[in-house]
C-alpha cells in the first residue's frame, strides 16, 4: 500500500503562479538532463549528473568572476537597504506610533551592534528560538501595534515594492561586521531546532529526491556554471552564512538568509516554505552553527 502523501511543517499550498513557474523552469531542467545524457552515450543519467566537477575553463572563468566580484564589493548597493533599515528602526510606525529602538535582538533592548551574530537564539518573552526576521517581525508587533500579517507583508522586495524586513537585516547585520558567529545552542529549544535543522538538511524528498546534502554536501560541486558551497564543512559553511543578507546583482535587489533558502527549498523541488515558519529556523540554527566562529562581513554581494 502506498504511505498517504505527507504535508511537511512550514511549507504553504503552491500558488498557482508559482506552480507554472516551476513547471516551465522544470521544462528546462529535463531540457537540460537529455542534452547532457545524450553527449556522454554510456554514462548513467541520474539526477546526480546535474552536480560535477570543475575543470580549467570553469576555475579561470571564476578566477575572473572573484575579480569582478571585488571590484564590485567596493561599491555594494547593499549600503542604499542599510541605510533605510536604520531610518525604518528610528522612525514611529503602526497603530502604537512607536519606533523600534526599544527592540529586544538579544542583548537587550535597542542593542544592536554584535546582535546579528548570536542569532538564531531562544528568546523568553516569546518563548520561541528566532532568526533576525522572525525577531523584527516580533517586535514590529509588540512595539509598533501591527498584525504579523501586516508585518511580514512586504517580506520579499520587487522593484518598486519595498521590504521593510530585508533594509532592516542589512543594516542590522552590518552591525555585526568583524564579530566572530556565536548562535546559541545552550537551551534545549536550540538544541531541538539544531537537530531538526541537520535532519533536514539531510532529509531527501521531492520529486527529484534531492536533501539540501545532495547538492551542499561535497567539495567542488557545481551546478551548471554556478559553484555550490560544501555546507558540511565549517570552512565553507562560515563564507556563506557570514555573507547573508546579500545584494544580488542578478536580481538587483538585497535578499536575506529567508529568501535564500526559500529558493534552495525550491531548487529542491519542494513547495514553498512559508516565511518565518520553524522550518526555516531549524536549518538557519544548523547553518549558523556549522559557520560558528565565521567572521561576519555581511551584507554581501551575490551572483
Ligand atoms: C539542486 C541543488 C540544490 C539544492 C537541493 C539546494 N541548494 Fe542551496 N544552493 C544551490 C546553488 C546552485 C546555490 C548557489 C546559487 C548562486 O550562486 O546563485 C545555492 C546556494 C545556497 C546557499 C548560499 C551559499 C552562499 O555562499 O551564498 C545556502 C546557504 C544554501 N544554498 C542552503 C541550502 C539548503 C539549506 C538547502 C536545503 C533546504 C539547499 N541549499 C538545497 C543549489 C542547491
Amino acid at each position: 500500500m502506498k504511505p498517504p502523501a505527507r504535508q511537511p511543517q512550514g511549507f504553504g499550498p503552491v500558488a498557482p503562479a508559482a506552480r507554472a513557474r516551476w513547471r516551465a523552469r522544470a521544462g528546462w531542467v529535463l531540457t537540460f538532463f537529455v542534452l547532457a545524457c545524450l553527449g556522454l552515450p554510456g554514462l548513467t543519467c541520474a539526477a546526480d549528473r546535474l552536480l560535477s566537477f570543475h575543470n580549467d575553463g570553469v576555475g579561470k572563468a571564476s578566477d575572473e568572476m572573484a575579480r569582478f566580484h571585488q571590484e564590485m564589493l567596493e561599491d555594494n548597493p547593499s549600503e542604499l537597504w542599510e541605510a533605510r533599515g536604520e531610518q525604518l528602526w528610528r522612525t514611529a510606525a503602526g497603530p502604537l506610533k512607536a519606533d523600534l529602538t526599544g527592540c529586544d535582538l538579544g542583548l537587550g533592548a535597542g542593542v544592536v551592534p554584535g546582535a546579528f551574530a548570536r542569532l538564531p537564539r531562544w528568546f523568553a518573552d516569546a518563548r520561541q528560538v528566532m532568526d533576525l526576521e522572525q525577531r523584527l517581525v516580533w517586535c514590529m508587533t509588540q512595539q509598533q501595534g501591527l498584525t504579523r500579517a501586516e508585518a511580514e507583508q512586504d517580506h520579499f522586495g520587487n522593484g518598486p515594492q519595498r521590504s521593510r524586513l530585508e533594509a532592516l537585516s542589512a543594516w542590522i547585520a552590518g552591525q555585526s561586521k568583524g564579530l566572530p558567529m556565536q548562535a546559541g545552542i545552550g537551551h534545549p529549544e536550540e538544541q531541538r531546532l539544531l537537530a531538526l535543522g541537520e535532519r533536514m538538511f539531510r532529509y531527501r524528498a521531492g520529486s527529484h529526491d534531492f536533501a539540501c546534502a545532495t547538492c551542499h554536501s561535497g567539495d567542488h560541486r557545481r551546478v551548471r556554471l554556478q559553484e555550490v558551497p560544501n555546507l558540511t564543512d565549517p570552512a565553507d559553511a562560515r563564507q556563506a552564512w557570514t555573507s547573508w543578507p546579500a545584494y544580488r546583482i542578478s536580481q538587483g535587489e538585497l535578499r536575506t538568509m529567508q529568501y535564500r533558502l526559500a529558493d534552495c527549498l525550491r531548487q529542491q523541488r519542494l513547495p514553498e516554505a512559508v516565511y518565518g515558519s520553524e522550518l526555516i529556523t531549524a536549518l538557519s540554527m544548523y547553518l549558523a552553527h556549522q559557520a560558528e566562529g565565521g567572521i561576519v562581513t555581511a551584507p554581501g554581494l551575490k551572483r
